[in-house]
Order: C-alpha cells, then sequence, then structure tokens
C-alpha cells in the first residue's frame, strides 16, 4: 500500500464519508444511528478507517468479545477497489484484534459474494456453516467463514 494511505480509529466526524462508503457497498446499508452507536454504545465495537489524504477511501469494523473477533463490516470505495486496499485493511483488521486479544476471527458473507469470499480464503479463512435466510433484502444465504489468528 502506497504511504499516502493510512488506517487509524473511526471517529464521529468520519460518519458523513462512512456512509458514503456503505451507501456505495451495500444493498442494506447502516445508518448514520447505527454508526453513531458503535462508536458510543458498543464496547465491544473496533471500526478503522483507511484515509487518502482526507477521504475515506475504505472502513473496517469488528466486535470483539473475549478470545473472538466477529467482523462486521468491510468495504472500499469503488473506485478504489482493486488497488490490494481490501487486502491492507483485512490484515490491519486481524492484526488489531490480535493485538487485542482475539484468537479466532468469524463473519458472515453472502453466498454469491465470491469477490469478497476470495479475499477472505486469501487471508486463511475456511468456511464454515451456512445460515440460511440471512438476508432480509433478498432471503440470500450467508456463508459462515473463520480463521485462527
Ligand atoms: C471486498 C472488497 C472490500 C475488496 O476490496 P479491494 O480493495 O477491491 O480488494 P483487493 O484489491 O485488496 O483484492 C484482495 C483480494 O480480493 C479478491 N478480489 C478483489 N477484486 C476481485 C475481483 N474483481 N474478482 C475476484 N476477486 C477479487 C482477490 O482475492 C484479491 O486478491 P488478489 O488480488 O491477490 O487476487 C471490495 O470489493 C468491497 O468493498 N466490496 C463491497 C463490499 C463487500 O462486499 N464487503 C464484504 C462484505 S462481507
Amino acid at each position: 500500500m502506497e504511504d499516502t494511505f493510512r488506517f487509524r480509529y473511526m471517529r464521529d466526524e468520519d460518519i458523513d464519508q462512512v456512509l458514503a462508503v456503505e451507501h456505495a457497498s451495500f444493498t442494506m446499508p447502516w445508518s448514520r444511528e447505527a454508526f453513531y452507536n458503535e462508536l458510543h454504545n458498543n464496547k465491544f465495537a473496533v471500526y478503522l478507517v483507511l484515509e487518502h489524504g482526507d477521504q475515506i477511501v475504505g472502513y473496517c469494523g469488528v466486535w470483539i468479545v473475549l478470545d473472538e473477533a466477529h467482523i462486521t463490516n468491510v468495504a472500499i470505495l469503488p473506485e478504489y477497489r482493486g488497488r490490494k486496499l481490501g487486502d491492507a485493511m483485512m490484515r490491519k483488521l486481524m492484526a488489531t484484534a490480535r493485538e487485542m486479544g482475539a484468537r479466532s476471527m468469524t463473519l458472515e458473507v453472502r453466498v454469491t459474494n465470491y469477490v469478497a469470499q476470495s479475499l477472505y480464503r486469501k487471508m486463511g479463512f475456511q468456511n464454515g456453516g451456512i445460515r440460511k435466510n440471512y438476508y432480509s433484502d433478498n432471503q440470500e444465504d450467508a456463508l459462515v467463514m473463520w480463521v485462527n489468528l
């Protein structure tokens, strides 16, 4: 990753830009209130943003409960995709979770989201079970993936 990009923890003032990434990335985007709650009312939540200058080009989040980390979101702005930023962001998130005491990491991903699955497999994630009808917009199944950190 070029050194014009940097990671830092998400702050309240980032929410507008994170919402732009969110809406460009997901069919069921989280609301402003959801992000605010994660930052203020969820002691298990850790959110990182990826900045390029003063633009937020990606963000990710995880809940760390004891030694288990559960990824909530991973997204890169469409015009920045395919430049190994998702790769760098996942490595950073995994390292951060490990430093905070997590020993394993899990996530759900749409069964048709082959790009994200490919990224996670590259990071060492393995297939777990299937959660049927997990996504309420189209009743799509979720593939559970996990990795030891
Ligand atoms: C998934 C996502 C974060 C990947 O970010 P990215 O910056 O484009 O990914 P990278 O350039 O770092 O690529 C990392 C790996 O992802 C996979 N990948 C990325 N783009 C791909 C494509 N067009 N086709 C297939 N695999 C692809 C590959 O495994 C790639 O590794 P490789 O380049 O060594 O083959 C991004 O596509 C995104 O934001 N998608 C929408 C949101 C989303 O689906 N999030 C995951 C929810 S569970």
